[in-house]
């Protein structure tokens, strides 16, 4: 861990995040921020489901970042704030698979109207921006074997996927039609400090920490591909740096595992009995495996993953073990709950 940043072209760039109060959004300011000191931020952010202001609070008195509290589908808001930065960087999403089964509607909303209402902005305030459209893998739906390529179609699954898709095909759109500089990344599952409790991994550690049963979707072999979260920091920072205009750049580390041996290595390094985990019913929709092929950003861009899936993990489980301060509010009956796609009032 803490190996140094690869070299990059050095620029100096006003950026418009938003979505930066989330688990993400946070730790890319916070890249930017402290090592690529060059650049400015603004966060736009509504204080939404996975936002936590306390996730950035050692940036507040930084001069080079501010924070606007605002909804990206706000026109009035968005044309203002685009007219003064060199790059947008839509990070903003309702992100929680679950969420999106049990209420659909704010999906379409922040992540497709959102990124439409983004662009919008863009296209007629302040053309000669970067635009970069921060998507998942999760557009391209499942895979049983091999790994998706940027030029495979999307076959999204779920309501969230679909309006990540959605979002992606105006960005492309946008790019064509009006030659825009619009870069889009997708990236496999996230994983490190910061992120809300309801997802997998600060779900399991927090719920091992409590001695409470660890839920398991289904059989438990559902295959993700885990990156370390400043991974995709750099990631995100490598594509505004020298992404091509038009282009998707897939961002993935090579940390293909199945939920079981997740939740297995979680209990394992807090010591805790493997038999905490509980099988329980299957969400609906739910894809039984992702993997991504990022050849094309390792040779075209140079970026790749630094941090190792055994150590980074450990670091994680470390820091919410130690800021139990951060997700003790947070992590709630609802948020913990074990099949949470079935609470009817989850939004
Ligand atoms: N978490 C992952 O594993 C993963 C993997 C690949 C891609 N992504 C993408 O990365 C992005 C961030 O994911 P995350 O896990 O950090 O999400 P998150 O839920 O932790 O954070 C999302 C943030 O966006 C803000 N937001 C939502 N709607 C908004 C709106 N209309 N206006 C302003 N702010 C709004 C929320 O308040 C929150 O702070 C998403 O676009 C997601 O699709 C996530």
């Amino acid at each position: 861990m803490g190996l140094e940043p690869p070299t990059l072209q050095v620029t100096t760039m006003k950026i418009l995040v938003t979505g930066g109060l989330g688990f993400i959004g946070s730790n890319f300011c916070r890249t930017i921020i402290t090592k690529h000191p060059n650049n400015e931020v603004i966060n736009i952010d509504k204080i939404g489901v996975g936002a936590n202001p306390a996730n950035l609070q050692d940036l507040e008195k930084e001069d080079k970042y501010t924070f606007i509290k605002g909804d990206i589908c706000n026109l009035q808001l968005i044309n203002q704030t685009v007219k003064e930065v060199d790059a947008i960087v839509n990070i903003a999403a309702e992100t929680h698979v679950d969420r999106s089964i049990a209420d659909p509607n704010p999906f379409l909303q922040s992540n497709t109207i959102g990124t439409f209402t983004l662009l919008e902005a863009y296209r007629k305030h302040n053309d000669n921006a970067k635009f970069i459209q921060v998507s998942t893998d999760e557009v391209y739906g499942e895979i049983t074997q091999g790994s998706f390529k940027e030029d495979d179609p999307p076959t999204p699954s779920n309501p969230y996927s679909a309006s990540k898709a959605a979002a992606d095909m105006f960005a492309i759109a946008y790019h064509k039609t009006y030659q825009l500089n619009i870069t889009i990344t997708r990236c496999t599952n996230n994983y490190g400090p910061y992120q809300m409790p309801e997802k997998f991994i600060p779900k399991t550690i927090i719920r091992a920490l409590k001695n409470l049963s660890i839920p398991i979707y289904g059989t438990g072999e559902n295959i993700r591909d885990w990156i370390y979260v400043e991974d995709h920091a750099e990631a995100i920072n490598h594509v505004l740096t020298e992404g091509k205009p038009g282009e998707i750049y897939n961002v993935s580390a090579g940390n293909e595992l199945n939920n079981v041996q997740v939740a297995k290595k979680i209990l394992t390094l807090l010591n805790k009995p493997h038999n905490l985990i509980m099988f329980v019913e299957d969400r609906p929709g739910h894809d039984t495996r992702y993997s991504l092929d990022s050849t094309k950003i390792t040779t075209e861009l140079g970026w790749k993953p630094r941090f190792p899936f055994e150590e980074a993990l450990k670091n994680t489980v470390s820091w919410y073990t130690n800021n139990e301060w951060w997700w003790t509010l947070l992590a709630t009956e609802e948020t913990l709950h074990p099949t949470p796609w079935k609470l009817r009032n989850a939004q």
